[in-house]
């Protein structure tokens, strides 16, 4: 007969599959060997032992087959109190997700036994000295509550064919060949030998049954040997009534046995498990009746001190030393990762009204530009505060259109920041016109005046300012040099939709200002922009340009009262905006200043929970002339103060589940304007340095607050491994040991 047992190689399974293998049974394990293989080592060149390395929760990729496979034992799963509370998401994953995983594959195999290990911790708190199989549970930690969760699924798939028996154990104690010091007895033995001395905490008085780990096993076996039908659907307490315990009489008791022990009372006990349970169905169902007494289990911890002294201090043997530092290294180093869904580095927010009026729109028959894109113009105009605005099919058409107005051509330079997508610098390229790259302030990351004012020319014609992350550059020096020089100014302001400067909305203070609405930006009409302009008297050769240089739109030409004659009255190129992205538009304009809240309150929450990490920076964002829509969360690394790249930081916040973007790698660093330009490293040094540093984190209104809390845990964790400075450095590397 071969058997699965589930997480084979730990406290409990090592004993279990030995027991079984010397019965004769065809044995398959799956572990994922979090506290190493060693417990099974001897036993792998068994023909009858199967090993398969793997994590539960990944068992989808690695196809487990139980064909053949007569019984399941499902022991696999995060165990103690304490430790499963460091990271409760973890622990349920594994111990529900793990059992919803094995329990269904064993359904649909056919499997006639599933055995799923609880614990008697689902009584909790439990009222009374009869706790029994029917009585309330009352689970106070994660574990617990896992494991009532892991019952609770098992029940629900149970079916005529299909009946888990589920076995609620008490704690284990005595020797295994995957040894643990964190369980009561065992530990307490530990601390007579060592300490000569026992802690009992929380007073002492609260009750726990005991059940010694060989008894375990030889019950699974016996279990095989049973009946379907009469362990079938059955729950079963297993343990003896003379092994429940008050934490005091077992502590005296393990004093008496070690020898010239004090007790040592501490009144407090994070743990507030107490519950004293009846073990009578397992003695009259099973006939079950544990061999082994508390006295056997010390005398053999006792004896394995004596090998195994000088490794006492081993992370392995606790729990909570091996979870702690398995949740503390690096997902890409085999750490636990934050998050297993992956969080992309930016989605839109879009509700049923959007989706709404893009049916209506659909519906009605005019889906390209039409009334929804005027009333979504008329709408934005309004809430920029500006008398026109002109939506169009992207802030790269705006930018362009913006050129094109002013007619600016071949000959003529055009100065801008090399920070910015490359769509700034690629529209004066459109336009025949040479791109000026002027530098930037390395604290705000905009284009620095100083330098522009350094950068001009009789040729110059104009300056494309880009608002980085939606923090306002300084307009005030730019509009002066501008004044000055009589440039034009255009505002790339594709990332700063309801930043203010001086109190002016973005929009309102330059010859042209362009907004992107691309699905990442503060709000979206799926691709589009929009532009506006102080002198109104652009406003029509913008439209114009707009729609290939026609004198009307197919709006004034097809409504009711339109004509349907046309001219052109110079090449214009095709930027109109649609009425299906108006649609979309119309309300997220509705939601950009709750959306833009949002932002805030994320940003302030990093900003909280980053401070004073090592190699953690920010660009800076204090002057309070600019308020900024936090379009995007820049994270300015000082590189000196941890060991690895950006590039490696990102990869390995990318196993952490989290994304993130690069925000920019500067324009002179693409090949095409290093080679048409002659550009190198040394050119614009200052953007150069930051491309190797910054990088953006998630921050969008779609982010639950679990979400803005694992990205906190992402950062902090690797920032804090990777430091290299020791003091603030968890020492949990893999094969390194834990200080406590
Ligand atoms: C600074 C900057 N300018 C222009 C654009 C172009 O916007 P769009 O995709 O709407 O053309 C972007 C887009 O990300 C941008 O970040």
């Amino acid at each position: 007969m071969r058997v699965l047992v589930t997480g084979g190689a730990g406290y409990i399974g090592s004993v279990f599959v030995r027991e079984l293998i010397s019965n004769g049974y065809q044995v398959s394990v799956i572990d994922r060997f979090l506290f190493g293989k060693e417990t099974l080592e001897p036993l792998i060149t068994n023909g009858d032992l199967e090993v398969i390395e793997c994590d539960l929760r990944d068992a989808d990729k690695t196809k487990i087959n139980l064909d053949g496979i007569q019984a399941v034992f499902h022991l696999a799963g995060l165990s103690n109190d304490p430790s499963c509370d460091l990271n409760p998401r973890f622990t349920f994953d594994s111990n529900v997700g793990g059992t919803r995983y094995i329990a269904d594959l064993a359904k649909k195999a056919g499997v006639s036994k599933f055995v799923l290990f609880s614990s008697c911790s689902v009584y909790g708190t439990g009222k009374g000295t009869t706790l029994t199989e029917l009585s309330m549970l009352n689970p106070v930690s994660a574990y617990a509550e896992s494991k009532v969760q892991a019952e609770d699924y098992v029940k629900s798939i149970s079916d005529k064919s299909f009946k888990p028996t589920i076995l609620r154990l008490a704690t284990v104690f005595g020797y295994s060949p995957r040894m643990r010091f964190d369980l009561a007895v065992n530990l307490m033995t530990l601390h007579a030998l060592r300490k000569k001395r026992i802690a009992i905490l929380g007073g002492g008085k609260q009750w726990r049954p005991f059940v010694h780990v060989r008894d375990v096993a030889l019950l699974c076996t016996q279990l095989l040997q049973e009946p379907a039908e009469k362990i079938g659907g059955e729950t079963f307490n297993v343990g003896s009534n003379d092994l429940n315990y008050q934490m005091s009489d077992l502590a005296a008791l393990i004093a008496d046995l070690v020898g010239d022990v004090e007790l040592d009372f501490v009144p407090d006990d994070e743990d507030k498990r107490n519950y004293h349970v009846c073990f009578d169905k397992a003695k009259d169902v099973l006939q079950f009746k544990p061999k082994y007494k508390i006295k056997e289990g010390v005398a053999e911890i006792v004896e394995h001190f004596r090998v195994v002294e000088h490794q006492l201090t081993d992370e392995k043997y606790y729990n909570i030393q091996v979870m702690k530092s398995h949740l503390l290294t690096p997902a890409i180093l085999g750490g636990e990762p934050i998050r297993r869904e992956f969080l992309p580095f930016a989605l839109p927010l879009l509700g049923t009204e959007e989706e709404e009026e893009v049916i209506d729109t659909l519906r009605s028959g005019w889906i390209t530009t039409g009334p929804r894109t005027k009333k979504f113009e008329e709408k934005l105009a309004a809430y920029i505060g500006a008398l026109d605005c002109l939506a169009v099919s992207s802030c790269t058409a705006a930018l362009h259109l913006a050129l094109a107005t002013l007619d600016i051509g071949p000959g003529d330079e055009v100065i801008t920041t090399p920070m910015t997508f490359c769509s700034t610098a690629n529209v004066i390229e459109h336009t025949g016109a040479t791109p000026v790259f002027v530098d930037v302030n390395p604290d705000t990351l905009n284009i620095d005046p100083a330098l522009v004012e350094k950068a001009i020319t009789p040729r110059t014609k104009a300056i494309i300012a880009v608002h980085m992350a939606g923090y306002p550059c300084d307009m005030r020096e730019l509009s002066d040099i501008g004044a000055r020089h009589g440039i034009k100014i255009i505002e790339d302001a594709a990332h700063a939709i309801g930043s203010t400067y001086e109190g002016k909305n973005i929009g309102t203070i330059s010859d042209f200002t362009c907004f992107s609405f691309y699905p990442i930006k503060n709000m979206t009409t799926i691709e589009g922009g929009a532009i506006v302009c102080k002198d109104q008297s652009y406003m029509e050769r913008l439209r114009r340009l707009a729609l290939h240089g026609m004198d009307r739109d197919a709006w004034k030409r097809y409504e009711a009262t339109g004509r349907p004659h046309w001219y052109v009255e110079e090449p214009g190129f095709k930027y109109n905006m649609t009425d299906i992205q108006a649609a979309v538009g119309l309300h997220q304009i509705d939601r950009l200043p709750a959306f833009n809240q949002r932002r805030q309150l994320i940003a302030a929450t990093y900003d909280d929970a980053f401070r004073g990490l090592s190699g953690f920076g920010r660009p800076d964002y204090h002057d309070s002339k600019r308020q900024t829509n936090n379009h995007l969360y820049i994270v300015k690394l000082e590189l000196d103060q941890i060991e690895i790249s950006r590039d490696q930081l990102l990869e390995a916040l990318s196993k952490e589940g989290i994304g993130t973007g690069i925000h920019f790698l500067p324009v002179q660093l693409h090949p095409f304007y290093k080679t048409k330009y002659g550009l190198d490293e040394q050119s614009l040094p200052i953007s150069t340095d930051l491309s190797n540093r910054i990088f953006s984190m998630p921050l969008y209104p779609k982010m639950t607050d679990a979400d803005v809390l694992d990205c906190i845990r992402a950062l902090s964790k690797l920032l804090s491994y990777y430091s290299v400075n020791v003091a603030t450095k968890p020492e949990v590397r893999p094969g390194t040991k834990v200080v406590r």
